[in-house]
């Protein structure tokens, strides 16, 4: 079996009459080479979820699994990691005192890292791969603006050559204005290298434009799932069809949020 699995996900927060169930039993796959949408409303446990694939939510109960075998939460620096997270807010993933060029060969494999010929080849390839040119290597995240930062924040995480990614609401923070931009990109970049993704929002409309097939949560569970023209065009929950009239109606092209 080839892909990122979860099974019976359990993440809980707090103790006794506060326990929050923020992860209620999900399980759900991200088959390699392919995009699948997570969405539902805030608090809905998507973010969780997402944060368990990369160790930094605690599993209460169910496993994470990679090709079949289960996934380990701890790495020893610079070994490489099979699934990388991007997150909602450019501003606060990148150090604001280190060059863009820094921040991303901090996240390279040691061997493209060693030499600062390979390393500057290296980062520039990335950049180039998120359509910025290779001067923005000397820049300070502070001059940027967010579309340009999150296009770094996802070149970092490519940096590592991840099977997988994460990328939680990766739009959500963005002017109207670039979104669309920023969407396009990752869509490109996905199908360029082929890894597999995990595409949260809580826009049904953004979640259908890339994704191969949606998930759909509620309240820690996962209350539909299928491939995605089938699940916009015959919506079983009356959850999900309540999103899809939320959402705005555009047959093609990243709708604004
Ligand atoms: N570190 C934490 N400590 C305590 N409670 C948490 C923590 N992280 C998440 N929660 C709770 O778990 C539930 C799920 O939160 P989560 O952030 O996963 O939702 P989400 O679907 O990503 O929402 P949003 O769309 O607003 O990002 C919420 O009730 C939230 O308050
Ligand atoms: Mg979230």
């Amino acid at each position: 079996m080839s892909g990122l699995e979860f099974l019976d996900v359990r993440v809980r927060f707090g103790r006794g009459a506060k326990t929050v169930h923020a992860v209620h039993g999900v399980s759900l796959e991200v088959p390699a080479g392919q995009v699948v949408g997570l969405v539902g409303e805030s608090g809905s446990g998507k973010s969780t979820l997402g944060r368990t694939a990369v160790g930094l939510a605690p599993l209460h109960g169910g496993s994470i699994l990679i090709d079949g075998q289960p996934i380990r939460s701890r790495f020893r620096r610079g070994e490489p990691r099979p699934v990388q997270m991007v997150y909602q807010d450019p501003y606060s993933s990148l150090d604001p005192r280190m060059t863009v060029g820094d921040s991303i060969a901090e996240a390279l494999p040691p061997a493209a890292r060693r030499r600062a010929s390979s390393r500057r080849a290296e980062v520039s390839r990335l950049l180039d791969l998120v359509s910025l040119e290779a001067d923005y290597q000397e820049m300070l995240p502070g001059r940027l603006s967010g579309g340009q930062l999150q296009r770094i924040a996802l070149a970092r995480a490519l940096g590592a050559r991840p099977r997988y990614v994460v990328a939680d609401e990766v739009t959500s923070a963005l002017d109207v204005s670039v979104q669309g931009a920023v969407l396009n990109l990752v869509r490109e970049v996905q199908r360029d290298l082929g890894f597999g993704m995990l595409f949260i929002s809580h826009n049904l409309a953004v979640v259908r434009y890339l994704s191969d097939s949606i998930a759909v949560m509620r309240l820690g569970k996962i209350v539909e799932a299928g491939p995605t023209a089938e699940l916009i065009a015959n919506p079983r929950s009356p959850y999900t069809r309540a999103l899809l009239a939320a959402a705005p109606h555009r047959r093609s092209g990243p709708a604004a949020q």
